[in-house]
């Protein structure tokens, strides 16, 4: 086995074609190419759109990933690709060029799932071992507490939002807002010169599981924004924040104390929300807890994640996937690569 194996990993399941390069758990190259800005006036994004993108911005991407990290495409020992969750047709370009590549090289190809690829990112953070940690992971399709003990052979799954995701209830009630797509960080943005105690939206859920619900503040907000036609709109952006960020980090400590696996690790688009990473440095730091959270541009979606959980795999002694494993719109957590 090589014991630092060179990984190129490709991601498009939504709007991002992105490619990064990893040795080890060393970074060498992470390059995105975003069509976000032609889905903006749709107010989401249009999957025929975002695949059309990912088939033009694919070979440039790749191009710059090797130059980036200036290796050349024959000294690829593995290649990894997102294989689901995602948009069919957009993964397919991502599977389609993955083939194509590990093919003419005759190098192993991994088909990863595209959460856990989010949380793998946190194994490029070299100073420290690989360790147990809480995963809180928290995209615009996906909130979920996790157990994480080893990424590249299973997670087990302490709770799950039990109807929207934390990235989606940004996206809904920065429409409602009136801000500009994609929401979260227009909220992020708006929210900065709001009140976070200014409106006290209701915490959802507040069980002894570990599930989220999101529906009923997304209708307070709205009920909130319907009755009072003199709102602050960056009060109500930040309330409405602060009570996600409170929801996340109370459930996930709470996982961590009964756990007793005193680390947290937080991933996704979600985690690069300013006053989520602050609260969550403030209440770890209270509850003895090591805070762990990629830097922000490792967050979003790329392909650095992907490639950073095969070059788990390949270390865990996986196997490759199958030649022409299957794209899937929905994927369990617990399953981290494609047979
Ligand atoms: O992980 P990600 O890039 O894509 C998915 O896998 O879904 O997450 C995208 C989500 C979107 O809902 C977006 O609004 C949210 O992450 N997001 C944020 C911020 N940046 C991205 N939410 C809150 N604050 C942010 N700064
Ligand atoms: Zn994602």
């Amino acid at each position: 086995m090589i014991s630092q194996p060179l990984v190129l990993g490709i991601e498009t399941s939504c709007d991002e074609t992105a490619v990064g390069i990893v040795r080890g758990r060393t970074l060498l190259a992470n390059v995105i190419s975003s069509s976000v800005e032609e889905h903006a006036r749709f107010g989401g994004v249009v999957p025929e759109i975002a695949s059309r993108a990912h088939l033009e911005a694919m070979p440039y991407v790749i191009k710059q990933a090797l130059r980036d990290a200036k290796v050349s495409l024959s000294d690829i020992d593995a290649v990894g690709v997102t294989a689901g969750p995602g948009l069919i047709g957009a993964l397919l370009v991502g599977t389609g060029a993955a083939h194509g590549i590990a093919l003419a090289l005759d190098k192993p190809l991994y088909g990863v799932n595209h959460l856990s690829a989010h949380l793998a990112v946190d194994a490029l953070d070299q100073s420290r071992d690989l360790s147990p940690a809480i995963g809180l992971l928290v995209s615009g399709g996906h909130s979920s507490i996790i157990e994480v003990t080893d990424l590249a052979l299973a997670v087990k799954v302490l709770g799950s939002t039990i109807d929207d995701a934390a990235g989606e209830a940004f996206d809904k009630i920065a429409r409602v807002l009136e801000l500009d797509f994609p929401g979260g960080p227009a909220i992020d943005r708006l929210a900065l010169s709001g009140d976070p105690a200014a409106i006290d939206f209701p915490r959802g859920l507040q069980s002894s599981d570990f599930n989220f619900s999101f529906s009923g503040l997304k209708s307070a907000v709205a009920r909130y924004l319907q009755q009072t036609p003199e709102a602050i709109r960056a009060d109500v952006a930040a309330s409405f924040q602060e009570a996600v960020v409170d929801v996340l980090l109370t459930k996930a400590l709470r996982a961590c104390a009964e756990t007793g696996i005193a680390a947290l690790l937080i991933a996704g688009g979600v985690a690069a929300n300013s006053r989520l990473r602050a609260e969550a440095a403030r209440r770890c730091q209270m509850a003895g807890v090591e805070l762990r959270i990629p830097p922000m541009e490792l967050c979003t979606d790329n392909g650095v994640m992907v490639a950073a959980l095969t070059s788990l795999a390949l270390s865990a002694g996986v196997a490759p996937s199958a030649i022409g494993f299957p794209t899937l719109s929905t994927v369990p957590l617990n399953q981290p690569t494609w047979a």
